[in-house]
């Protein structure tokens, strides 16, 4: 079966051959039109003069067009109507959109963008948090506030209280492949739209409302993204709609890219944040209550940072029960671009959080920081899961999953050999893993104490209890403890920490009705299928996940399904490829249409070969009616020429959702991944400079749709978010300008950059809810398994001295110095 095979992506072959398309790849007639925005030079004001004469002169200039010039709305922001794609007279911030350059080439558009002259009577630019409250200038009328219990009661009686502050700073998602779009102006009006986007419906919808055409009007297409990462879920509307309004102005094709300065400059990033923490703890380092302020720097326009703000409350808690909490989140507005999702959207700043109120527990108490964790983790759920039957095949790991299959189905033992699911029609009417009981509130029941989050949902799928203790085992926890201590008491100058952090990650998106999926699933007459739905491919693999579904469906090779790019024309009104629910959502719409084309074609064999439809087999490529066997080939012919419709759609919604996001009470998620990172790093006490030196991960992506996908996903992630808490560092001076606007100042991780020694694996366990095979979502969770390397290097900076080293993130080789000094002179 072609379900939980580590097959490699479907485009790995063209991704290095260079052979994959992009947008900017697309041909184009030699008619195409190029374009680039001028760009405001300062934070905040008004335009009081705007002289484009040397823009309109400048070589190869075909239009240049202001506010003004828009025939419809101008607007692109995917929520409050509040940003315009041309700015309107007022400036927001620095390197906003001010006019856009319509060129015969991409030079020549960006050299006449630069020939602007804008004249800005310019006002003090609101630009920290602290600017912000000032000025009370926030999205919603004030801070939301969420509390379970009386926190401060409980905070006020504890035996120990920790309190302090945290910066946590932003990240710049850095897609290879920068922001990119391309329109064909059509027949009567029409515009199809190619563009780098995780979300082609809103690019459809933006489009239509910029052109003044129903949704019918414009189809967008997406074959691939050279990554995403969040950072195209909104944030490529003001390109596309650029583009479809100059084709429509000039009726020729118009594309348009960023060059990366630019993007930098103009695109919003992960939004950061500044913490305040107050927690109680008991004698035996419980938690008894904790209050959290959440400072949030939005940047300018609202775009999606409400709900990230809500997922940042919505992880206060991480893994911990938490019996008291409050959490108040003020959402600011400020003069910097507009900050946006960045995988873990919120997630991973609200966890950073609670891991520094652990860490600085840990420190007060004495007590090793897992130990004090461990005490207070949120119970596994006790009950028979589908993990707890002895499935104890080797887990999947990074050094054996490219070649080696991780289990196939007939060994797998939460896959029983002979099970049905992939053969026969009664799929749809069970779970589909056959051997898994049903779950429900009663696992939670059985255990009588009910452990809720602070937001009111069981947690009633807990596993970190007995893959942490795993993890521990594996990577040596306690000796290499020892071993670090033993370093740091022989080593003056370079320093050692080790820290083994646990994530848990709400999945779907907390506004509900985005949990939906579409599906279209073509049969052809030769046998060979067509896959479409609306998930988008940003190089997580969700394209080659879904194939294998529909390929297992039909037990057919994966090479059998083409995989078509994502259409507005074939599944419509489709959700953001993000909150990582990609595979989840299309997988299960894949499904439904595949079951219904599946159950067609099992009626008419049956018939014809007098046979009961439950006895067709789909399995090896061919199928079994009876007592005959056809290729698939041959069975879809017959199909065809017996009039049996060989197309179908799929639909899917996530069920048990229930989420009142005012109240901040409910059910926002359908279940918790989990995973847990150890990592060990090094640190230079006279530079400040650092390492990592190992790490070691477990992380639960359920019953793995590819194990060699997800284990890329983990690794991938994990770097991503060791990135964001070390070297990317964001710095904007005073008058608002974003300085570190290229790779020269701006440093992600490279290669070389990963721990010697990363061991990866993944959790042999299914998802206890009915998800795709009982597999579950991988993009995002893996991320915060990063906080692993910015605790350790706190370990470190703490043998210095006494004092706590309160670091803020990104620890930077200059913020570890300065934490060194700190716990030296134990402040
Ligand atoms: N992996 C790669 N290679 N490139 C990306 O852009 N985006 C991440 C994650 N993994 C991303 C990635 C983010 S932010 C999300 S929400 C998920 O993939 C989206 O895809 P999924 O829902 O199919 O997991
Ligand atoms: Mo991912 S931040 O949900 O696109």
């Amino acid at each position: 079966m072609s379900v939980t095979r580590p097959l490699p992506h479907d485009a790995a072959r063209l991704h290095v051959t260079g052979a994959a398309r992009y947008v900017d790849d697309i041909p184009a007639p030699a008619t195409c039109l190029h374009l680039a925005f001028g760009l405001s030079t300062e934070a905040a004001g008004r335009i009081t003069a705007l002289d484009l004469a040397q823009v309109r002169a400048a070589p190869g200039v075909v239009a240049v067009l202001e506010a003004g010039d828009l025939p419809f709305t101008n607007d692109v922001s995917p929520s409050a109507h509040d940003e315009p794609l041309l700015a309107d007279g007022r400036i927001h911030y620095l390197g906003q959109p001010v006019f856009l350059v319509v060129a015969t080439s991409h030079l020549a558009a960006r050299r006449a963008a630069r020939l602007g002259r804008i004249t800005t009577e310019a006002r003090d630019a609101i630009l920290t948090v602290e600017d912000a409250l000032d000025a009370d200038a926030r999205f919603e009328d004030g801070p939301r506030i969420w509390a379970k219990g009386d926190a401060g009661e409980a905070i006020d009686g504890a035996r120990h209280v920790v309190e302090g502050r945290i910066g946590i700073g932003g990240q710049e998602h850095f897609y290879l492949e920068g922001q990119a779009a391309l329109a064909f102006p059509q027949e009567d009006g029409d515009m199809v739209v190619h563009s780098s986007t995780q979300h082609p419906t809103e690019i459809q919808h933006k489009v239509a409302d910029s052109l003044g055409l129903p949704m019918h009007g414009v189809r967008v297409e997406t074959r691939r993204m050279g990554g995403g990462f969040g950072g195209k879920e909104s944030q490529g509307n003001a390109l596309a709609v650029a583009c479809a309004v100059a084709a429509r102005i000039t009726g020729r094709p118009c594309r348009m890219r960023y060059d990366r300065d630019d993007d930098m400059t103009i695109t919003g990033k992960r939004h950061d944040l500044v913490i305040d923490y107050r927690a109680g703890f008991d004698a035996d380092g419980r938690i008894l209550g904790v209050e959290f302020l959440h400072l949030v720097r939005c940047g300018w326009a609202q775009d999606l940072s409400l709900p990230v703000a809500d997922r940042a409350m919505l992880h206060a808690d991480n893994a911990y029960h938490l019996p008291a909490a409050r959490i108040e989140s003020h959402r600011l507005r400020t003069n910097t671009q507009s900050a946006t999702a960045f995988r873990g959207f919120g997630g991973p700043q609200g966890m950073v959080g609670i891991e520094r109120v652990m860490d600085h527990a840990a420190h007060i108490l004495g007590l090793d920081p897992l130990e004090l964790r461990r005490r207070n983790y949120y119970a596994d759920a006790d009950d028979e899961g589908p993990s707890a039957d002895g499935a104890s095949g080797p887990p999947a790991t990074s050094g054996s999953n490219s070649d080696t299959p991780r289990q196939d189905a007939a060994a797998h033992p939460r896959v029983p050999a002979g099970l049905p699911d992939d053969a026969g029609l009664d799929v749809a009417s069970r779970g589909a893993v056959g051997a898994v009981p049903e779950h429900g509130g009663t696992a939670t029941a059985a255990r009588g104490d009910v452990q809720t989050t602070p937001y009111g949902m069981a947690v009633e799928d807990g596993i970190l209890n007995a893959l942490t203790d795993r993890l521990a085992q594996d990577c040596d926890y306690a000796g290499r403890r020892a071993a670090v201590a033993a370093w740091n008491e022989a080593n003056p100058i370079l320093k050692r920490g080790l820290a083994l952090t646990p994530v848990k990650f709400g999945i779907s998106f907390t506004l509900t009705h985005l949990n939906q999926a579409g599906a279209l699933v073509h049969v052809y007459q030769d046998g060979s299928i067509a896959m479409n739905h609306g998930g988008t491919e940003m190089g997580q693999g969700l394209f080659q996940k879904v194939a294998q579904v529909a390929a297992s469906r039909f037990g057919v090779e994966v090479g059998a399904v083409r995989i078509t790019a994502t259409d507005t024309g074939k599944v419509p009104n489709t959700s953001a490829t993000a909150a990582s629910s990609g595979s989840d959502l299309n997988g299960m719409a894949v499904r439904a249409a595949c079951d219904t084309i599946r159950t067609r074609m099992a009626e008419h064999l049956a018939e014809r070969y007098q046979a009961r439809p439950d006895e067709v087999r789909f399995a090896e490529g061919g199928v079994r009616v009876g007592t005959e066997t056809l290729s698939f080939a041959a069975a879809a012919k017959l199909c065809y020429e017996g009039r049996v419709s060989l197309s179908a759609t799929g639909y899917y919604r996530t069920p048990k959702l229930e989420w009142d996001r005012i109240r901040g009470v409910g059910r926002p998620f359908f279940y918790f991944a989990y995973g847990a990172a150890c990592t060990e790093v090094v640190i230079d006490t006279l530079t400040g400079e650092h390492r990592m030196l190992r790490t070691d991960i477990l992380h639960d992506a359920g019953a793995s749709l590819n194990p060699a996908i997800d284990i890329g996903q983990v690794e991938g992630g994990f770097i991503q978010g060791a990135g964001w808490l070390t070297t990317e560092e964001l710095v904007w001076d005073d008058a608002g300008r974003l300085r570190t606007h290229a790779p020269s100042t701006y440093k992600i991780p490279v290669a070389s950059d990963r721990p010697p020694v990363f061991n990866v694996a993944l959790w042999d366990g299914a998802n206890r809810e009915d998800t795709i095979y009982r597999s579950k979502a991988v993009g995002e969770p893996p991320l915060m398994l990063g906080i692993s390397t910015f605790l350790a290097l706190s370990d470190a900076v703490a043998s210095c001295g006494p004092g706590y080293p309160a670091l803020d993130a990104p620890a930077t080789p200059e913020r570890v110095l300065d934490a060194v000094g700190r716990a030296r002179d134990g402040l």
